[in-house]
């Protein structure tokens, strides 16, 4: 196992009704500025209770962060904070919200240029206090301190990470879950699951319990994911779901292993491009990424075969070959394509994606830091 330093520092309330003690854990004298999305938190009841729970506090809202949160609209959000003074941010809503918050919640604090953020998060010294209320399980951003921020003019979606905009807390109901359309179900499963493979389908150190950790989570997510298509208000269901999506992410199983991440960074120049939700774009390139470094990753995708999908049978080479092709037949069971050919993106594509992860200095990817630009191509290829 490789030295690690963890300090898991965001509080978790987990359960229904937990909504409630917001009351008790955002300070009394704080000007709060409530953050969401483009809605479903007024249809499904969230905001009405979040309101309840904060009806003694000094509340505002800023709403219409979008799927992908674009930075012109956060920027609008900080000149909003300036103008009334907020101090605490509480996000409400999926990932998107959460991340969108995060970058509003460092922006408020920095002088110079709020895209310097992104470039260099190191130059992030201070950030307002934020909570999350999270209403999409997926992306683990309750409780990790990454955010991705989307730039539509210039065709950017890059990430910056700051201890700073560490949430102070989480609020993990499962049944605000219940509102949520099957797709984006599916894309939380599915983003949770990737979150696991690029943490443990890398190279063996001997890290039994996060490996343990790992497997337990991608054999939930496995059971529990189907279930919460066929069985939208099975509570049993939502809650597995939902803290599988935060354990994926909080820095539990990564701590001590190397990570992956190229199945996300190829991903991310998908969605800036074409618009593409995230987890589609995981689908897309997990499953190519595997196939091209089956060699690097020889005896964990044998392990993963074996523990998570119960393939004994074959050749080491068939046996990873069959685990590569379950890992699509769940995608595809989630009702998420696994090709770029599926949302009509051709080969043609392929020379700009690679433009944008130089531009982003993104050649030296993976567990080993030998996905150049040229292997990324062949990826991207085999994902056609
Ligand atoms: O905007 P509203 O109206 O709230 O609707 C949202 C949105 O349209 C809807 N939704 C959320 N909760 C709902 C609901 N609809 C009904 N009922 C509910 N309970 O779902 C739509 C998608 O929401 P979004 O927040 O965009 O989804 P997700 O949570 O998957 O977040 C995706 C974003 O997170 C980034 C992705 O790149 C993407 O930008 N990621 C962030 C990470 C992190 N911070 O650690 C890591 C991830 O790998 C990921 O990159
Ligand atoms: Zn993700």
């Amino acid at each position: 196992m490789k030295n690690f330093s963890l300090h898991l520092a965001t509080k978790v309330l987990f359960g229904e009704g937990q909504i409630a003690n917001l009351k008790d854990i955002i300070p009394k004298d704080a000007r709060i500025l409530i953050t969401y999305g483009g809605g479903s938190i007024k249809k499904n009841g969230v905001l009405e209770q979040v309101n309840a729970a904060l009806k003694d506090h000094t509340i505002f809202e800023f709403g219409g962060i979008e799927p992908n949160p674009q930075y012109t609209t956060l920027l609008k959000a900080v000149t909003y904070v300036h103008a009334h003074k907020i101090d605490f941010l509480l996000a409400v809503g999926g990932g998107s919200v959460l991340d969108g918050t995060k970058f509003i919640a460092a922006a408020a604090c920095y002088k110079g240029d709020a895209w310097d953020i992104i470039k260099d998060s190191s130059v992030i010294k201070s950030a307002l206090a934020l909570g999350s209320v999270l209403t999409l399980p997926a992306t683990g951003s309750e409780m990790n301190a990454g955010a991705v921020i989307t730039r539509i003019e210039t065709g950017d979606k890059q990430a910056f990470h700051s201890p700073h905009v560490l949430p102070r807390f989480a609020i993990l109901d499962p049944t605000t879950t219940y509102s949520l359309p099957a797709h984006q179900v599916a894309n939380g499963v599915v983003d949770a699951f990737v979150h696991t493979t690029e943490q443990y389908l890398t190279y063996p150190v001997g890290a039994k319990v996060q490996d343990r950790f790992a497997e337990g989570l991608l054999l939930t997510l496995i059971e529990e994911g189907p279930k919460a298509l066929h069985d939208p208000k099975n509570y049993s269901v939502r809650a597995n779901i939902m803290w599988s999506a935060t354990m994926a992410l909080n820095g539990l199983i990564g701590a001590g292993v190397p990570g992956d991440w190229a199945t996300h960074m190829l991903g991310h120049e998908i969605t800036a491009l074409h618009g593409l939700d995230h987890a589609q774009t995981l689908a897309i390139i997990l499953p190519a990424l595997l196939r091209i470094k089956k060699t690097q990753k020889h005896e964990k995708l044998l392990q993963y075969a074996q523990r998570v999908w119960g393939i004994n049978e074959g050749s080491d080479a068939e046996k990873i070959e069959k685990a590569i092709c379950a890992t699509e037949n769940f995608f595809q069971q989630m009702g998420i394509l696994t090709h770029l050919s599926d949302y009509k993106i051709d080969a043609s594509s392929i020379p700009s994606f690679i433009e944008k992860l130089k531009e982003h200095g993104l050649t030296k990817l993976g567990e080993h830091s030998d996905i150049g630009l040229e292997e990324s191509a062949i990826i991207y290829t085999a994902a056609l």
